[in-house]
Parts: C-alpha cells; sequence; structure tokens
C-alpha cells in the first residue's frame, strides 16, 4: 500500500537484499523508499587502510567507498523507490581513526582547521557520488543526527559527550556540517536535521538550529520516533506544530513504537497507538503541516534494533500485525 501524499519509507539492511525473494513482497507492496538502516553512514563508507596508504595527500581528504551502498542502490532503482541518505555527520558510528593525525584509532587528534577539510571533503564526495552516480535516488539526506541532547551536552545542549567532532571542530560542528552540505548538495534533495525524543527537546533544537535555518541551509527536522506505547502524543505533536510553525519541512525516520511483552492485549494498545499517530500526522497534513515522508524503522520485529519490544508493523514471520491494520488505512487516506 503506497501513499500518493507521502514517501512511506522502511529501513532495510542489507542482509534483507541477500535474502531479497523472502523480503521484497512485504516491502514493495508497502513502501516507496528505504532508508540504509547501517549502510551509509561514516564507519561503512570510510576507508581508513586506503586513508592511511595515501598520506600525506590524504591528510585532509580521507578515502572513502560505496561498496555497502550497492544493494540498496540496485534494489531501489530496480523497484522505483527513492532512498533516504542516513547519515552523514554522528558522533556514532564513525571511525575514531577519522580524527587523527595519522589516520590510526588512538592517534593524536587533529585541530578544527585540518578537521573542517576532512569534514567538508568527505560531505562533497559523498553528496558527489550520488548526483553524480545516481541524480534521481536520494530524496533527503540526513546531514546531522543527534547533536543535540541536554544530559550529553554544553549549556546550549550541543552534544560533547564521546563526540569527537565536538572534540576537534567545536561547538559548531553541526552548523558547519549544514553549510559543507548546502554547499555541495545542488538542489537535489531536501537537507535535514535528525534526532531522537523530538519531542523532549524542541526548543533546544529550534535554538541551536536558528542561525542555519535563518541562512536556509536547513530544508527539514527529522524526527526520529523511537517511541514506547503510552508515550505522550500530546507532547509529540506540539512538537510537530512547533517545527512545522518555524518553516521546517517534516519527517517522521525512525517510527517504532515498543511494548512490554507480546500478548493479544499489548498488540491491541500498539495498533491503537499507531493508529493515533496515523491520525495526528493526516489530520496535520490535511491542515497543511509539511510532512512529506514517514519510515519506519524496520520491516518486521525480527530485524528490529528493538526486536524484544515487538516495536513494528509486521511480526518475526512477515505478517501484518494489528498495528498494520490501524496505521497504513489512515495514512493512505490522505
Ligand atoms: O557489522 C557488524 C558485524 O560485523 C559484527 O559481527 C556485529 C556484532 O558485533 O556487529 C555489526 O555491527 C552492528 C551494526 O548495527 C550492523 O548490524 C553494530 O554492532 C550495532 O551496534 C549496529 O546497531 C545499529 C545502531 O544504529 C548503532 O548505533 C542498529 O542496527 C541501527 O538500527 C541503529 O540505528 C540508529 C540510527 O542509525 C540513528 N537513530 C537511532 C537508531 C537506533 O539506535
Amino acid at each position: 500500500m503506497k501513499c500518493n501524499s507521502l514517501y512511506i519509507g522502511t529501513a532495510v539492511p542489507n542482509r534483507v537484499f541477500s535474502e531479497w525473494g523472502k523480503y521484497s513482497d512485504v516491502v514493495t507492496k508497502s513502501f516507496n523508499c528505504f532508508t540504509p538502516e547501517n549502510e551509509m553512514k561514516p564507519d561503512a563508507l570510510l576507508d581508513g587502510e586506503g586513508s592511511r596508504a595515501a598520506l600525506p595527500e590524504s591528510y585532509t581528504h580521507a578515502k572513502i567507498r560505496f561498496l555497502s551502498c550497492e544493494p540498496i542502490i540496485k534494489t531501489a532503482i530496480s523497484t522505483g523507490a527513492k532512498v533516504r541518505l542516513h547519515t552523514l555527520v554522528w558522533h556514532s558510528q564513525t571511525p575514531d581513526w577519522f580524527f587523527t593525525e595519522d589516520y590510526t584509532d588512538g592517534g593524536a587528534l587533529v585541530g578544527r582547521d585540518v578537521m573542517l577539510c576532512r569534514m567538508e571533503s568527505y560531505i562533497h564526495d559523498v553528496l558527489s557520488y550520488f548526483i553524480d552516480n545516481y541524480p534521481d535516488l536520494i530524496y533527503a539526506v540526513d546531514v546531522v543526527n543527534e547533536a543535540f541532547d541536554r544530559d550529553a551536552g554544553d549549556d546550549s545542549g550541543v552534544r560533547r559527550k564521546n563526540n569527537k567532532w565536538y572534540a576537534t571542530v567545536g561547538d559548531d560542528y553541526y552548523y558547519q556540517a549544514l553549510r559543507f552540505a548546502k554547499k555541495y548538495s545542488d538542489g537535489k534533495f531536501g537537507l535535514f536535521y535528525n534526532d531522537y525524543a523530538c519531542m523532549y527537546k524542541p526548543d533546544m533544537i529550534l535554538s541551536n538550529l536558528k542561525n542555519a535555518r535563518d541562512e536556509g541551509l536547513i530544508d527539514g527536522i527529522g524526527m526520529q520516533s523511537h517511541l514506547t506505547v503510552g508515550e505522550n502524543l500530546g507532547l509529540y505533536f506540539d512538537a510537530m506544530k512547533k517545527f512545522a510553525d518555524a518553516g521546517y519541512e517534516l519527517q517522521v525516520t525512525e517510527l517504532d513504537i515498543g511494548i512490554k511483552e507480546k500478548s493479544k492485549e499489548n498488540l491491541r494498545l500498539q495498533a491503537e497507538y499507531y493508529g493515533k499517530i496515523a491520525d495526528g500526522i493526516a489530520s496535520l497534513k490535511a491542515s497543511g503541516t509539511n510532512i512529506t515522508a514517514l519510515t519506519v524503522w524496520g520491516i518486521s520485529d525480527a530485524l528490529s534494533w528493538r526486536h524484544g519490544e515487538y516495536p513494528l508493523l509486521f511480526d518475526e514471520n512477515l505478517l501484518p500485525k494489528p498495528a498494520y491494520f490501524e496505521f497504513f488505512p489512515k495514512l493512505c487516506g490522505i
């Protein structure tokens, strides 16, 4: 079931493409866009050996390769799906060596200017690869992922803890990433800031992104939406409205809704909760809110990073759960 007015997507790990006969029916019937679960992250694209071997020429320009992206690119093109580029700049799943003088883990960190050169060349090379080779494939880019967290952040909430981007570039690393992505995007796709728990920190996100927004460097906010049944949906939709009122395009990027155990009652409550999300999005969209995509973070409970919480629309046997029947019809009526 596909919705003309929304991109409806799912996260897809490469293992699904290696068993495409098993998954293709469910995926192609329900979704028209894919997010690689891990295969376009920096730790998948950055080539440490190649970067070290190419020193000193590679000192400000790390080597990358796109081997991990081939299955999703091939399948998306053959099925007519679009792809979300997840993600360029993130404190996690980015190899430590990328930040060091000699590209070795544990080496001395480089300074701001060198790391900005490496950030710029990485963003340029990744975006150019898709623009040059697959100009119509990418519909959105998570330029920066999870940069704001009150507990792990500085006074403005910019993530400092376990963040080598902050340690090298500084507290404006996310702004610099947005600047470079805008410089090299050629207007081909939406440029997004993506984060979890947005409903609990909308003001922090809006405040930290204000300069980038005012300079036209960012198109939208990706609300990951890793939720649990019973979480306050009033806060969730209030945050959505705040982002929309600030002029952002909105996309739900990683929706999954956990339950404690797989009882009939919990599956019913989960379906009800998925239905409320769909109803809320449908009514916001009907009233003109610029919501353009919704991605669930996985095809089936068996593939989920939260598999112990049964959070998705299809069960471990790829059968639609009660949540599926509450979710898609409400979304696809819009
Ligand atoms: O590829 C290795 C494999 O070689 C190794 O044998 C195996 C066991 O150690 O690990 C494999 O890597 C795992 C990777 O997923 C690929 O399966 C990592 O350990 C594991 O940590 C990683 O988890 C991913 C997680 O991001 C990492 O932060 C999840 O699949 C992925 O769903 C999750 O997705 C993130 C979004 O990107 C950002 N928002 C939050 C969301 C949930 O954490």
